[in-house]
């Protein structure tokens, strides 16, 4: 099986630099420049001398480059790293100035501390919401069988639950090296089964095995948790937090755990979620819990990594006034302050989960006293199961540069106490797949949040341009520009199929990927359309509604509470609306959205037929794999068009303008 090397191509990069002498000029050597000598001389062939006067390019670490140990500077033939983190990361970063022909001057330092990337990855080799195979760090050798059985317990383990494929492991650490993410949780959040004892013996011996490997390319590993533990495992009658038993048993594995893996980054935590254990259990609250943690973990550098994605998945539909997008910040925003250094919350862009299109999360802005990350889903969850085209750059790019009023320029970093214990994450997309996205162009959001996380400044299309001009090296610039046209435009076209102005959950129930209109909308999970004949969409106002718009800065919020001045986008989020409502774009809400859904319908008839145009100008394994995903998304798209716009001109019994074919 070939293994697709994504960005990095090794025999173009060993054509370019064949000729060339490396020269590492060290500090001390310590496991990132250790992995670095074995990048130069065992990964792309080069040749390393001893004697500097040889050299025709030198690679220094340079303490006083940078107060920024992850710094870099590249002038032509010299590479400086203020640390070898730094150098590690100026290498890649030469070798992709390299690859796009780019003149090899470049000075950088990363906008986000932590840059980490969450596995949703199971001891049985599934991974939840993933699309692209099995895990590379879980399952039985030779076992790809990633199928959504729609259920989310695990298959039965026959032996050892490791996949132990370290070639393809250190493939994935250089990638992540490259884009410079500096820290992974290797499984998922929702913790089952074995997934429960990976912090003790005889598990946590392997994942020291991992996370030493990782260490090399300057990644810190951690591990998600099942609060549940002291007593699932632990052989203890409770897990509350304040109980010195279950504090002296998180001790101890802890304690453990440093023996084994020095560098261990620390723990994940999903509690009192969907169904997950937690401290509420016990009528204790989040600061309680992931303080207790926190404690013990100071002693070693680790860090609790606490998510807020929690919120009442049991909720009686009947009740309008429950609001599922206010729930993270009523069971968080009173509790800033009292986390200790070494918590940080991790909360998601979003308030609800991942959507195609939500507003920024209010408590990024309102948290001060709080170590905060924002998390993203690279993994195509609600995205399209990485079948249908979707580079999500321009969203998330709008919402890490969402105007908070004064809140704060750049919020997550200037309101963490603590810069460095802070940043940005996101699901991997990652699997056993041979390209490993299993949709070639799904490589660009892996590669795009890397790149985002470094550099916040970056646009959409830089970040484009760079992936493609790496991993299409030898494409002409006419083909290359055919994928840039057709990326660029995708995540505003599945939007525009699926659910535009934010409307919210219309896709099918637990799989997520197609339309239901009404899958979620007489049930527990609290995200609600309440369409009927006059109109659609949440009333979230202060005056009339659920009063989430009132978490927001009174600038923000005096815009989302009016439904004249809510951008379009997001009016269905704020607002009922009306269907003969006329937005800022001039169209009726009724008009616009048969507009949409038959004008996101065309376009990914023009995707594929721009595709097709690719034949023999691209590689054939690509060619193939992106033709068959778009035939898969072509029937997507047209069943979201005839679902949704039959079903609002049911409920409205207003024609479409233009006379276009509803299916009624
Ligand atoms: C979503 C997703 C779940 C996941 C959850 C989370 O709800 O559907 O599979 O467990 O997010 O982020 O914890």
């Amino acid at each position: 099986m070939m293994i697709d090397e994504m960005w990095l191509q090794k025999n173009k990069l060993k054509k370019l630099l064949s000729q060339e002498v490396f020269f590492l000029d060290l500090v001390k050597e310590d496991a990132v420049s250790l992995r670095l000598r074995k990048e130069l001389i065992e990964w792309l062939g080069l040749t390393v001398s001893t004697d500097r006067a040889q050299a025709t390019i030198v690679l220094v670490v340079n303490p006083e480059l940078s107060v920024n140990a992850e710094a870099y500077e590249i002038q032509e033939n010299l590479i400086k790293g203020a640390s070898s983190s730094g150098l590690l990361y100026g290498f890649y970063n030469f070798l992709r100035l390299k690859l796009r022909g780019k003149k090899l001057e470049e000075s950088s330092e990363p906008s986000q501390a932590l840059r980490m990337i969450n596995h949703w990855d199971q001891v049985d080799g599934t991974i939840e919401r993933g699309y692209a195979g099995e895990s590379i760090f879980f399952g039985t050798p030779g076992s790809n069988d990633n199928t959504d059985t729609g259920s989310f317990a695990l298959r039965e383990i026959k032996g050892d639950i490791f996949r132990n494929d370290f070639t393809r492991l250190e493939m994935y650490g250089r990638f992540l090296a490259s884009i410079g993410i500096n820290a992974i949780s290797l499984n998922n959040v929702n913790v089952r089964g074995l997934g429960t004892n990976l912090i003790v013996s005889p598990y946590i011996e392997k994942v020291g095995e991992i996370a030493r490997l990782f260490s090399g390319f300057g990644i810190k590993t951690f591990l998600s948790i099942n609060w549940a533990a002291p007593r699932l495992i632990g052989g203890l009658r409770t897990s509350d937090p304040l109980d010195e038993a279950v504090c002296a048993w998180w001790k101890k594995v802890i304690g453990h755990i440093y023996d084994v893996v020095p560098d261990f980054g620390g723990f994940v935590v999903k509690a009192d979620s969907e169904g997950e254990p937690g401290p509420y259990q016990y009528g204790r609250n989040h600061a309680d819990g992931a303080n207790m943690l926190a404690e013990s973990f100071a002693p070693h550098g680790g860090l609790v990594i606490w998510r807020t994605f929690v919120y009442n998945s049991q909720t009686d539909w009947r009740n309008r006034k429950n609001d599922r997008a206010k729930a993270a910040y009523e069971n968080f925003m009173a509790l800033d302050g009292d986390f200790a250094d070494n918590v940080i919350l991790q909360i998601k862009f979003g308030p609800i989960d991942f959507g195609v299109r939500e507003p920024l999360m209010p408590l990024f802005g309102a948290l001060k006293k709080t170590n905060q990350m924002m998390e993203f889903q690279v993994t195509a969850e609600y995205l399209g199961h990485q079948i249908d085209l979707n580079y999500v750059l321009p969203q998330w790019l709008e919402i890490i540069h969402t105007d908070n009023y004064g809140l704060a320029k750049d919020t997550v970093k200037e309101n963490s106490p603590l810069a460095a214990n802070s940043g940005f994450v996101a699901i991997g997309n990652v699997g056993m797949d041979e390209n490993w996205c299993g949709n070639k162009l799904a490589q660009a959001n892996f590669y795009g949040f890397g790149r985002m996380c470094w550099n916040n400044d970056l646009t959409a299309a830089e970040i484009l341009r760079e992936w493609l001009d790496m991993t299409f090296v030898d494409v002409d610039e006419r083909a290359k520009k055919t994928i840039y046209e057709l990326l660029m435009t995708s995540n505003q076209t599945y939007e525009a199929y699926t659910t535009p102005l934010a409307i919210g959950n219309m896709i099918v129930p637990h799989y997520h990927y197609g339309p239901s209109i009404n899958g979620y909308e007489y049930d527990r999970w609290g995200s609600y359309h309440f369409a009927d004949r006059n109109g659609l969409g949440v009333d979230r106002t202060m005056v009339t509604g659920t009063g989430y718009s009132g978490l927001y800065a009174p600038e923000l919020a005096e815009i989302y509470e009016d439904i004249n001045k809510t951008p379009d986008e997001l009016i269905l989020f704020f607002h009922f609306v009306n269907y003969d409502h006329l937005l800022h774009n001039g169209k009726t809400l009724i008009q616009t959205i048969y507009d949409l859904h038959f004008e996101g319908y065309n376009k990914v008839l023009e995707f594929q037929k721009s595709w097709q145009a690719l034949e023999g100008k691209i590689d054939e394994i690509t060619f193939r794999n992106v033709s068959q995903r778009l035939e898969l998304q072509v029937q997507n798209a047209k069943n979201w068009r005839d679902q949704i716009n039959t079903y609002f001109y049911r409920m409205s019994g207003v024609e479409d303008k233009y006379g276009r074919k509803i299916f009624n």
